[in-house]
This record gives structure tokens, sequence and C-alpha cells, in this order.
């Protein structure tokens, strides 16, 4: 059998990652989470105080930064970044880098080279649509945004986070709006996905749903 992709895509704070990973985990494959690349760039460009609407700039940097996978950690020019690529600053920033023509073109190709020889899931907003439209499989899990934002605001809590659920909620929704609407491949629901609303559901529901399909496909 050759190499098995699945493409898992939708807004910020669907489960998404936690779906993903563990479904990786399941079936022994590579799992990318594209947005971490996002947010490693976007903690280089606020390291550097970077303009952003500057292209010699940005050209500078995006030629200069390396950013990659290995174990499941993400690399930022040689360091593991899995933390601090989480802060609230990059949350709120990472949309307004993400919508760059440039800064895509550049993140694509290292997702596209990293699937090219392996089984990979990958999850993102433009993964199905854009990255790997060929994907064997494809998801799209939405869920409520009072939801995604209680689970937002608990994940922060769990790890000794101040967290103001209106104000995260706040920040997610000026997410998906960014996200949804930018110009170049923005968030959509490809029509040959399967839309899963997590709204209702626990992780492990979502994941045997999915593994389901996989499996009794073959
Ligand atoms: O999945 P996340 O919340 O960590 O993603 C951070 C941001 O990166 C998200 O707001 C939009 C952007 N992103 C993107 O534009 N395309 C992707 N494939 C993944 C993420």
């Amino acid at each position: 059998m050759g190499n098995l992709t699945i493409a898992i895509d939708g807004p910020a704070g669907s489960g998404k990652s936690t779906i993903s990973k563990k479904i990786s985990k399941e079936l022994n494959i590579v799992y990318i989470d594209t947005g971490a690349m996002y947010r490693a760039l976007t903690l280089k460009i606020l390291k550097n105080k970077t303009n952003i609407y500057d292209k010699a700039e940005m050209n500078k940097i995006l030629q200069n930064t390396n950013i990659d996978f290995k174990n499941n950690h993400i690399f930022l020019d040689g360091k593991k970044v899995d933390e601090e690529i989480r802060n609230n600053e990059i949350s709120t920033n990472v949309s307004d880098v993400a919508k760059i023509k440039e800064v895509r073109k550049k993140l694509v190709e290292i997702q596209r080279s990293i699937a090219s020889n392996k089984s990979v899931i990958m999850d993102g907003r433009d993964i199905g649509s854009f990255v790997l439209p060929h994907a064997n499989y494809k998801f799209y899990i939405t869920a409520s945004i009072e939801e995604r934002g209680s689970r937002r605001c608990k994940e922060l809590k769990e790890k000794g986070y101040n967290a103001n659920l209106e104000e995260i909620i706040k920040e997610i929704e000026e997410r998906d709006r960014i996200d949804s609407t930018r110009e170049v491949s923005p968030l959509v629901k490809c029509k040959d996905a399967f839309e899963i609303d997590t709204t209702d559901k626990t992780i492990d529901d979502v994941v045997s749903e999915i593994l389901g399909i996989i499996r009794g496909d073959n």
C-alpha cells in the first residue's frame, strides 16, 4: 500500500490537534501541526521586531529561517519551541503573519515536502483545500464558539495562566475572521471532507469516528 495522507482542517480550538495526535499514534504515522509552523515564524518575527508589511524585511527573514519537526517537536532555527509558541502574544499575532502570501508559499513547500515520502496526518486551515488536495481522507472539525472558548480557557487555567472566557472568545472570533476571509487559501470546508461537530462529543468519540471511517474503507 502507498502512503496514507489525512488532512484535518477547522477553526481555532475545535480539537484538531488533540484528535490528530491520537490518530497518529493509533495508526503509527507522523503528525504535522502546521499551525505550530505559523506560530514559530511569528515568534521569530516578534523577537526580531520585523515589520511584516515591509517586503524586503520579510523576504530576508523567510530566507534565513529554518522550521522543522523532529519526533513531534517543533524546531525554530534548531531550537525546540513547543511551549513558547503557545503564548498569548503569538496567538493574537499569528493570523496576520499567516495571511502573507510569501509566508504561506514557504511553509506550504515544507509541509508538502514532509508529506511527499511518508504517511502523515496534517492539521491546519488549508490542508485539504490546498496543501494536500489529493489526501486520502479529509476531515473538517468544528465546535460551537462557546465550546471552543471554554476548552481553551480550561487549558490555559490548567497551565496556570489567567484566563477570561469572554476575552478568549473574542480572540478566537477575531482569529476565525482573519483566517476565513484572507485572500490566500482561507479556511474553507472542502466538498470532499467529512464534517464532524465536536461540541457534544468527547475526544475519544471523535477519534473512534475518524478511525472507523478510515478502517471501514480498507
Ligand atoms: O492551529 P493553530 O491555532 O495553532 O494555528 C495558528 C494560526 O496559524 C491560525 O490562526 C491560522 C494559521 N494557520 C494557517 O493559516 N494555515 C494553517 N494550515 C495552519 C494555521
